[in-house]
């Protein structure tokens, strides 16, 4: 090959190779990492994609030096020179992929069996996914269902499962994706590295309140966190079970914890505005249409039977049948009689 051909194909891989690149830079193509597991699946990410643009660049740069050098001229009907092949070439061109394929595999097997490894006392907090909400329950026993809150630099095991269908824990930052689910726990490991506040999301189709099914996790620093665990230890456990006084906090905590807002619009509760199912700021005039003379009977069936009565408008078989399962029944009353009373 001639030595101005060669710089010509050098200059042709440079170029395209330099597109290429400012492509993979200059568009954000994913979040900031903001766990150590994240920054390796972005590591092994950005791995394959220089390979395949360092491919890329010299298959695009001998394709167009080909394209340009060796087209036919005008009034050649003559045939191409024969070639049977080229041992050498093919050598080369098969222990080049069989190296780099290699090496990806090599470099993600590793990253897999690093973002698996919990350390030896790692923060466990149960993750549950339910229609269409997430619960987050810590070693001290409470629950909370605004956000997942982890300390900076720590491992962090998720248990993650599901109360009724299969739904799917995503956080962007952190990278991973784990489905959950129901009556199967499934571990993932986060070792945050970045204090901020990142969007939680189900990342599964679970039912028509999938795309409101969102949630926070809260990355604090170590000292903050632990300050939080420590007052959230001490303050006094949830009234269990009819005790005096913070009835009504006590349901409006049942209603966000079972995600009722996500499909419901209700004026009492700051942030319930889904607009799945009916509003529930107009129970008494649905009761009356229902022919229901009993408000209470009506919330409480709408409730553990969703689909005896449905509202007009709206389909059957949407809202989950299971609250009588999941709502103790000390709340359920507690939260028929909040709606009853906030309702219009
Ligand atoms: Cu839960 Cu989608």
């Amino acid at each position: 090959m001639r030595r101005g051909s060669l710089l010509q194909l050098l200059s042709l891989t440079v170029a395209a190779f330099a597109i290429g690149a400012v492509i993979a830079l200059v568009i954000p193509w994913m979040p900031s990492a903001a766990s150590k597991e994240a920054g390796r699946i972005w590591f092994t990410y950005w791995f394959a994609t220089w390979i395949s643009l360092g491919i890329f660049a010299i298959v695009f740069a001998v394709l167009v030096y080909a394209l340009l050098k060796f087209r036919v001229r005008e009034g050649d009907l003559s045939d191409g020179p024969p070639v049977h092949g080229h041992t050498k070439l093919e050598i080369v061109w098969t222990a080049v992929p069989f190296a780099l394929v290699t090496a990806i595999s090599i470099v993600s097997a590793i990253v897999v069996a690093q973002n698996g490894h919990a350390g030896r006392d790692p923060l466990v907090v149960k993750v549950t996914a339910q229609q269409f909400a997430w619960k987050f329950t810590y070693p001290n026993g409470k629950t909370y269902d605004d956000a997942l809150r982890l300390p900076e630099d720590r491992h962090v095991k998720l248990r993650i499962t599901s109360n009724d269908v299969i739904h799917s824990f995503w956080v962007p930052q952190f990278g991973q994706k784990q489905d959950a689910v129901p009556g199967q726990v499934y571990s993932l490991v986060i070792t945050p590295t970045k204090v901020g506040t990142y969007p939680l999301i189900c990342t599964e189709l679970c039912g028509l309140g999938h795309a409101l099914m969102r949630s926070r996790a809260v990355v604090m620093p170590a000292a903050d966190y632990d300050a939080w665990y420590e007052r959230a230890g001490s303050a006094a456990p949830p009234a269990a079970g009819g005790g005096a006084g913070g009835g009504a906090e006590d349901a409006a905590a049942t209603f966000t914890q079972n995600g009722c807002g996500a499909c419901h619009v209700f004026s009492a509760i700051p942030g319930a505005t889904g607009k799945v199912g009916p509003s529930l700021d107009h129970l008494k005039r649905a009761a009356a249409s229902a022919g229901e003379d009993d408000l209470s009977a009506y919330v409480k069936e709408s409730i553990v039977d969703p689909n005896k009565v449905v509202a007009p408008g709206y389909q059957p078989g949407v809202m989950p049948p299971n609250f009588a399962q999941q709502i103790p029944p000390d709340k359920l009353d507690a939260l028929v009689q909040y709606l009853v009373e906030h309702t219009k």
